[in-house]
């Protein structure tokens, strides 16, 4: 902060907790001339206005707050660049120029990490570590087929999901429109433990390109749609089906199989089941062949590391393997 900010803030706050005080003063002494518990002379519909003081309870809470006020500001941040008495600090991160901050930081959090000096969320997070450190690790050098057994570890991975994972899959984790149901068993890139482990440390890019990136004609589209709609066992349309068929083995089998089933491997879904990603409807189809998809399941490796990840996976697992 530059320091005519840093000025202007400490005199603001310094004068306006002034000005509190002296109005409370003002306000505290009997100026009107008249006696106290007297008539003002003032009546509204038959009811007078005394002359009553301020009660003493309400003006000595008033002072203890401007006196708990100075106090806090001295000890603590708050008046512009003022560090406080206590030194107590959120963040590690320097207070820099605009330009300057985030190598500044990097840099301020490097030093006191090296000195020692931690701040409160520091000490937070090292609290935590020490804490549930020893648990984690035990977690992690348990089986994911043992862990999946283990109540305790699954609250856990229960609580972690909520925190990490529930707004884009739902706290009941049951999905919403391009983000995938956890609890069923349709799976786009495999159910099984390591494999769940995997998508979750690494992530996964779905990606399927307009039209399959093939060579269909916009006129081709509500064909493969009516086609699509055929394989997932609904009421459809047969000659609009079949030439669909026709523009399909153009290459959409090349993602999604001769069957259609799907493939694992790059997580095309199987269009035969009547479970959608994206939604069933012709539209909605029509939509995801024309201008194509790309879902993107982040990577927790370095978010979480693979103690908690390893920890969520028994989790999830556990919600489509009762
Ligand atoms: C930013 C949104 C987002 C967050 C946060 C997120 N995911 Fe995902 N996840 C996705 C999307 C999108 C997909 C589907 C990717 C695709 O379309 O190929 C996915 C796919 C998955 C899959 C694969 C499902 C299958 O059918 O194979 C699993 C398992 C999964 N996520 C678990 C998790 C877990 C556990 C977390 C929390 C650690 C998490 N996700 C956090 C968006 C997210
Ligand atoms: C390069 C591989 C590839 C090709 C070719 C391809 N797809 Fe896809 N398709 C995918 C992937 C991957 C997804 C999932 C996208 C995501 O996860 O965001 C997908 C999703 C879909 C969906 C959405 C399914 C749902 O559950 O909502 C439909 C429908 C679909 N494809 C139809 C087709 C048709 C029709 C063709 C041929 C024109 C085609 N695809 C060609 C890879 C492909």
């Amino acid at each position: 902060m530059s320091s005519f900010w840093s000025v202007w803030i400490s005199v603001l706050s310094l004068v306006v907790i002034a000005g509190c005080f002296l109005l409370l003063r003002a306000c505290s002494k009997n100026t009107t001339g008249v006696k106290e518990g007297e008539s003002m002379g003032h009546s509204f519909d038959g009811i007078e206005e005394l002359n009553n003081p301020l009660p003493k309870w309400w003006s000595y809470m008033f002072y203890i707050t401007i006196v708990f006020g100075l106090i806090y500001l001295a000890l603590f941040p708050g008046l512009g660049n003022y560090k406080g008495l206590l030194g107590w600090t959120s963040s590690n991160q320097s207070i820099g120029t605009e330009q300057g901050i985030k190598a500044d930081s990097a840099a301020a959090i490097e030093l006191a990490a090296k000195e020692g000096r931690y701040v409160q969320y520091d000490q937070e997070v090292k609290h935590a570590d020490e804490k549930y450190g020893p648990i984690f690790a035990a977690y992690l050098a348990t089986p994911l087929e043992e862990l999946v057994k283990n109540p305790e570890a699954l609250k856990v991975g229960g609580r972690l999901f909520l925190q990490n994972c529930a707004q884009c899959h739902g706290s009941d984790a049951r999905g919403s429109k391009g983000f995938p149901n956890l609890t069923d068993s349709d799976w786009l890139y495999g159910g099984e433990l390591a494999t769940i482990k995997t998508t979750i440390m690494s992530g996964r890019h779905g990606m399927m390109p307009p039209k399959g990136g093939l060579p269909i004609d916009d006129s081709e589209i509500a064909g493969l749609a009516e086609y699509v709609v055929k394989l997932s066992g609904r009421e459809h349309d047969e000659t609009l089906a079949a030439q669909g068929q026709g523009s399909f083995m153009k290459g959409c089998f090349a993602c999604h199989g001769m069957d259609a089933k799907g493939n694992k491997f790059m997580g095309a879904p199987n269009l035969t089941d009547d479970v959608w990603l994206y939604g069933g409807s012709r539209g909605v189809i029509e939509e995801t062949i024309k201008h194509g998809r790309a879902g993107v399941m982040p990577a927790w490796k370095d978010v979480l590391g693979e103690e908690k990840v390893h920890v969520i996976t028994a989790y999830v697992y556990s919600l489509s393997n009762k």
